[in-house]
């Protein structure tokens, strides 16, 4: 077997820090693309397996998050699977309003800001710079709260918030909780039984190592009832091939929340991408990262750059964010040296994976230092 690196062949010509954008591209997910044009070649319109592949990608993701195969919805992205979600909720009960943290993603809340013309008031819960404290939730989480829409890692600045807890406050006032986990999923073990997320998002095409077009809606097994989605499709019927154009007959299952045609080619990358990830382990991911993560900002520290990041390490996840003052301009330099990163507001991302090593990070460090005059 080749190293893990060796399976990434952008790594013979750049240093890929942009996980958190896109995950680089394997040989494996190259075959996988390979294996989809070569059955739709050799077997012309092979809709049985396709749907098995979806079925394949469902159980991946049910594997990798441990949930049932049934609580798991296969969508297009994650807009798509929370707007389906959206769709299903009652904001004209006793409970109207959905607390969203200022580190979300910006879809996740224009999704909840489009259900406000039909009942739903949103509150959002302000960042203390690179923090949300505990108390800025507890004083917006009320009796009226239906759902708390949080994320686990900022995709502006890498912080981390604190999940545990925050589901333990929003189940005491009796709100669901929606975990975005887009940023975390792939770099370290995520179990929604164990966190006890009502609901959980994510897709495959950052560290899951995947492409786009393909995510995923992990509803809560015994929610599954009364949640109705009006966004619907044929796919999204108990049984897919009925037909019926007579009514609508939601699968019993977190089926419900899918829509049309499956994405079939982003379902072959998505399996081989989520297959290369539990094949390495995330416990080992976990590891790796850290040790990246931890090098990064102390090399950043020790030049006087300045971490927007924590630098606790339990408080931040695999993207580690410095500020500059013309990022657009540092990200263009630092890719004309080769060395691939992203922004958001004033923040250089580096979000490092289980394919990078130290000398990465050296030469990153080496690459700001000779840009200097962008970051202090
Ligand atoms: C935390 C987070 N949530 C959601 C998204 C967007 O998801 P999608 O485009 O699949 O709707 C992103 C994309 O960058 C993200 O980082």
């Amino acid at each position: 077997m080749q190293s893990i690196r060796e399976r990434f062949p952008i790594f013979e010509k750049k240093v890929y820090l942009n996980s958190c954008s896109q995950g680089a591209l394997s040989i494996d997910v190259q075959e996988a693309y390979q294996a989809y044009l070569n059955d739709w070649d050799e077997k012309g319109s092979p809709w049985e397996y396709w749907v098995e592949r979806m079925e394949a990608a469902r159980q991946a993701f049910a594997g990798l998050v441990n949930a049932e195969p049934g609580e798991v919805a296969v969508t297009t992205s994650v807009s798509a699977g929370v707007a389906a979600l959206a769709s299903a909720l009652d904001f004209n009960g006793e409970r109207n309003k959905v607390v969203v943290s200022d580190f979300e993603f910006p879809t996740i809340a224009q999704i909840w800001h489009a259900q406000e013309s039909r009942g739903a008031q949103v509150v959002h819960v302000p960042a203390a710079g690179n923090t949300i404290p505990i108390s800025y939730f507890e004083n917006a989480i009320d009796d009226q709260t239906l759902l708390v829409s949080i994320t686990s890692v900022c995709f502006r600045n890498g912080s981390k918030l604190d999940v545990p807890a925050l589901v333990e406050l929003a189940h005491r006032k009796g709100a669901l909780v929606l975990l975005d986990s887009y940023q975390a999923l792939g770099t370290y073990p995520i179990d929604v039984k164990q966190l006890k997320v009502d609901f959980l998002a994510g897709g495959v095409l950052k560290y899951l190592l995947a492409s786009a077009g393909l995510a995923y809606l992990y509803v809560r097994k015994d929610l599954l009832p009364r949640l109705q989605p009006t966004a619907v499709g044929w796919f999204s019927q108990a049984n897919i091939f009925a037909m019926d154009i007579y009514r609508n007959t939601p699968a019993p299952s977190a089926r419900r929340f899918e829509s049309g045609t499956p994405p079939v080619p982003n379902i072959y990358a998505g399996v081989a991408g989520i297959k290369l990830i539990q094949s390495i382990g995330l416990e080992r991911i976990e590891a790796h990262i850290a040790d990246l993560t931890g090098a990064i900002k102390e090399g950043a520290m020790r030049r006087g750059f300045n971490l927007v990041s924590p630098v606790d390490p339990a408080k931040h996840g695999a993207l580690i964010t410095i500020r500059s003052h013309k990022v657009d301009l540092l990200v263009k330099w630092l890719e004309q040296d080769g060395i691939v990163t992203s922004s958001r507001d004033n923040n250089l991302r580096i979000s490092p994976h289980i394919y990078n090593n130290q000398r990465d990070v050296d030469c990153l460090i080496d690459g700001l230092t000779r840009r200097r005059e962008l970051l202090v």
